[in-house]
């Protein structure tokens, strides 16, 4: 039997999905129905509210209640019971808990009627009265209001800037060659195509059933166990399928809470649903105005980096990620210097958006280099290279494996590099400006403890559980591959249980960590099943694995077999009719282990081809490459298709998205997807994904994980491309039409 594991696997989930059979956290009903809760969201932006009106909402013929903070059931009075496992520090947001309004869209009352039209419709009619507080919005405005990140938990200090390292500023001051600029990504939202949604099913004996949005089953219930103060038998929370998150379903999000406390209020079931412009009330990626600044020598080595950044928060919690810490780890620089600084604004906090922190100081970093390049008169590959650092700059230890080299020499040639013109404004495609540019990309390869059950039947048929969630990655897909290459199955022998509560433990789905924890996880289970079959196969008479130890046996095509001697088997039939067993079952959790000595990494090379209008400035991405990594792949489909959907947001960070805010009203104007510009198909042109090969031993698979590292440093690409196109650099996201106007 051939192993499935790096083999184009199609999703196991796939045909469930397309036929409609996958139910998401909307879907789920119980006998009789379930109610339907409509969130009134503020209107005003910062204060409080002076009373709420519910009357003529409660007139409306089947609307059963609505709730506020002055009748909702009780919820819990302390930050802690709301901090969920990565909640960032200060005092988490609590819905419906008090009269004060903390940003814009803040859900304020709940509807719950029959149906979600009677709902809706009586949500429009709660009258509210607000007493208006001054508030900012403006990243710039409140920009020399900025504090240095502060560290209260030990979580809040692993995000913490890196050390310094020699004398940043003194080298920069000297170097031959110096290259000095801020640069700028605006906030930007996740829009998953599906709505956040909580359908809450109260069950016969008091306890609940939730079905919920989020990446993390044990997380939303650890947290609802501590608002509702409920043990953790009372509540059970599910999501066996996302329809993407994006990092926007890591922490428990206020559908869930309004859901439950209406739940609670009626003793009947609910769902909540967020409506599209709702959706912009829960998080967003952290706008970031960064300086970097990078002196080399004229031979094109770094001697200084310095990189500054301002990112955004809410007012009630610090949220940041190690935003500048990319820009010393990449390359190798005797001097570097970082600083962060929190700008506090009156919006929702902030939280992760796909490779958090890494997708905008990586631009910036990034862009800096190409123009360091362009002062140099240098090639950007060859500057890179001249740069390159086999060690982690900030530990100062080898990576357990770093293959970039490999990502751009195999980069460079899929997309030709070695004919391009180094001019600006050089190249043209009929009245089309061309350009060319490139991009490094790097993120964590990271594993987290795990646990996973094995059941293996006598029939052959084994079920793999474990509470992570399929975020729409391929979670379902590659977890079945790696049981039926470690247990000697074929796929369809193999179902997978997840995205349930009840299940063995898992962390979030996040950070590009479950692929090669649960993996890690299958593995060790699965030898815990062949150690046991092991066992019971010694017990048959004249047993041919009588002598045989454990560690010379795989289970291939149903059998034990001895690696020495192929033609010593027991199937796993005959050791459990044996043994006289039905069922074998196992669960191991596994911790990676410390590496104190190595560090652990993916990295990209991007090349991208742009075609500007000269006239209107209107730029297309026509070809993008992106040679990855990233260890082991166990799936080459569905791992290229988490690059592609990298790319694909790469160039909407690049060209398209921004959240705009009336700073007047403090208010989002185009909290839809229609004037929230993603890409779309006609956007999207050639895109070829390339996998570098790249041993690593972390694990027992070589798995780094390949979720986020897809969008880090395409913008940057991008950007550099439009540079050479038109010879004019943008450094503030997106490059939109008029800001190429003087070309
Ligand atoms: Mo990802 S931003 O860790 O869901």
């Amino acid at each position: 039997m051939a192993p499935y594991i790096g083999t184009p696997t199609s999703r196991i989930d796939g045909i469930a999905k397309v036929t409609g059979a996958a139910k998401y956290a909307a879907e789920f009903n119980v006998p009789g129905g379930v109610l339907y809760g409509s969130i009134v969201p503020s209107t005003i932006t910062k204060g409080r509210i002076v009373s709420l009106d519910t009357s003529a909402a409660m007139d409306v013929e089947g609307v059963m209640t609505v709730l506020t903070h002055e009748n909702r059931p009780r919820m819990a009075g302390r930050d802690q019971d709301y901090k969920d496992d990565v909640a960032p520090d200060g005092s988490p947001f609590r819905p419906l808990y008090d009269d004060k309004i903390r940003f814009n869209g803040q859900p304020i009352a709940l509807v719950v009627a029959e149906t979600s039209e009677i709902a809706r419709f009586a949500a429009s009619l709660v009258r509210v009265e607000y007493e208006s507080e001054a508030y900012v919005t403006d990243v710039f405005r409140q920009r020399s209001a900025a504090i240095p990140v502060k560290a209260t938990s030990p979580e809040g200090a692993m995000f913490a800037p890196p050390k310094p390292r020699g004398d940043a500023a003194k080298a920069l001051a000297a170097a031959a060659v110096r290259h000095d600029a801020e640069y700028y990504v605006p906030i930007e939202h996740h829009n998953p195509m599906e709505l956040y949604a909580a359908t809450v099913i109260v069950e016969g004996d008091g306890t609940f059933t939730v079905y919920d949005k989020t990446q993390g089953v044990q997380n939303v219930q650890r947290y609802l166990c501590g608002v509702f103060g409920m043990k953790p038998e009372d509540v059970r929370v599910m999501s066996p399928f996302m329809g993407g998150g994006f990092g926007s379903g890591l922490r428990p999000q206020f559908e869930v809470v309004l859901a439950m406390l209406a739940a609670r209020a009626l003793q009947r079931s609910v769902r909540v649903v967020l409506t599209r412009p709702q959706m912009y009330a829960l998080g967003y990626r952290p706008a970031m105005i960064q300086r970097i600044g990078l002196g080399a020598t004229t031979g094109g080595t770094l001697e200084a980096i310095t990189h500054d950044a301002i990112t955004v928060t809410s007012q009630y919690e610090d949220f940041y990620r190690q935003e500048t810490g990319w820009s010393g780890l990449l390359y190798k620089c005797a001097n570097a210097k970082y600083a962060h600084q929190l700008a506090h604004l009156d919006l929702p906090t902030s939280c992760d958006m796909r490779a958090p922190s890494a997708a905008p100081g990586v631009y910036a970093l990034e862009s800096a280099m190409d123009e360091l390049a362009v002062a140099l008169k240098l090639d950007p590959v060859e500057l890179r290279l001249r740069c390159y650092s086999d060690r982690d700059q900030h530990e100062n230890r080898p990576f357990s494996s770093k293959a970039l080299r490999e990502c751009y020499r195999q980069g460079a040639d899929a997309f030709g590099w070695s004919k391009r013109n180094p001019e600006p404004r050089s190249m043209r495609d009929g009245s089309d400006l061309v350009g060319w540019g490139m991009a490094t990309g790097v993120w964590e390869a990271l594993q987290m403890p795990i646990t996973v059950r094995i059941v293996l039947g006598a029939n052959g048929h084994a079920e793999v559980a474990c509470a992570t969630s399929d975020i729409g990655t391929g979670t379902y897909t590659i977890m079945a591959q790696v049981a039926a290459d470690t247990l000697g199955l074929p796929l369809d022998s193999i179902s997978i249980k997840l995205g349930d509560s009840s299940l063995p433990q898992s962390p979030v789905e996040g950070g590009s960590w479950i692929a090669a924890s649960v993996a890690n996880g299958i593995v060790t289970t699965a030898e815990a099943i062949r150690d046991e079959l092991l066992r019971l196969a010694k017990q048959i008479p004249n047993s041919p694995l009588a002598n045989a130890s454990a560690d010379e046996l795989t289970l291939a095509d149903g059998q034990l077999v001895s690696k020495h001697d192929s033609a010593r088997t027991v199937s796993i039939a005959d050791a459990m009719r044996h043994g006289g067993v039905e069922r074998i079952e196992q669960e191991k959790t596994t911790s990676p282990a410390e590496d104190a000595a190595r560090s652990h990494n993916v990295h990209s090379a991007i090349f991208a081809e742009v075609n500007v209008d000269e006239q209107l400035g209107v730029v297309r991405v026509t070809r993008v490459v992106s040679a990855v990594a990233a260890g082991r792949i166990l799936n080459t489909k569905t791992a290229a298709s988490q690059i592609l959907g990298g790319v694909v947001w790469g160039i909407g960070m690049a060209l398209h998205e921004e959240t705009l805010i009336d700073h007047r009203f403090g208010r989002i104007m185009n909290a839809n997807i229609a004037e929230y510009h993603v890409p779309v198909n006609a956007d999207v042109h050639d895109i070829k994904v390339i996998f570098v090969d790249e041993p690593d031993d972390s694990n027992p698979l070589g798995i780094k994980g390949l979720g986020e590292i897809g969008i880090v440093g395409v913008a940057a690409a991008v950007a550099n491309a439009v540079y050479h196109a038109t010879g004019t650099r943008v450094r503030n996201l997106p490059i939109t039409l008029d800001k190429l106007h003087r070309m």
